[in-house]
């Protein structure tokens, strides 16, 4: 990692305010934003329900690495990544070769609360609340492990959020 790098990935669960927070961060400090999700669906013709009914969440997956693979390393963007980007490690080590990585922590009631019984989420619609609980536990420390920054968002604000890391990124493209 160098003071050079001016690429930001934020991760996080479903619900953790990725996209709003993303957007918000990307007007800031103006760069690009990229929405990974946004970005398969453009590529596939295909809403996410609708790639997970035809391919599976492995066709997904395979979808997602490629997405990810199209944009990592561009200069002066923004991405927002999709919950499971963390699931396979060679995305997380393209994540953090080619730019900063910030996680967006947050309850699993605040997420919960967020995304609306699952809608247009195939991994959380339909399910029990104990099945979201079973994977959010699963996926804190894939978090931990990836970020080089983590931000609590349970009751903050998206704007106040995007500011807190772009406080941070700032200080960290100074110090190098
Ligand atoms: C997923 C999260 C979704 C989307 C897909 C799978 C996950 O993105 O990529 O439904 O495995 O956590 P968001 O985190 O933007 O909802």
């Amino acid at each position: 990692m160098d003071n050079l790098t001016t690429q930001l990935a934020l991760i996080g669960f479903m619900g953790s305010g990725k996209t709003t927070v993303g957007r918000l961060l990307a007007a800031e400090l103006g760069y690009d934003f990229v929405d990974l999700d946004a970005l398969i669906v453009a590529q596939s013709g295909l809403s996410i329900p609708a790639i997970f009914a035809r391919e599976g969440e492995e066709g997904f997956r395979r979808r997602e690495r490629e997405a990810l693979r199209s944009v990592a390393g561009r200069p002066r963007q923004v991405l927002a990544t999709g919950g499971g980007i963390v699931l396979d490690p060679a995305n997380v080590e393209l994540l953090r070769a080619t730019g900063l990585v910030v996680w967006l922590s947050a309850s699993l009631a605040a997420v919960l609360s967020r995304v609306k019984e699952g809608r247009g989420r195939p991994l959380l619609a339909g399910k029990d609340p104990g099945a979201a609980a079973e994977l959010f536990a699963a996926r804190e420390e894939l978090y931990r492990r990836a970020a080089h920054f983590i931000v609590d968002t349970t009751g903050v604000a998206p704007d106040e959020v995007a500011r807190e890391i772009a406080v941070w990124f700032r200080r960290r493209q100074r110090e190098g």
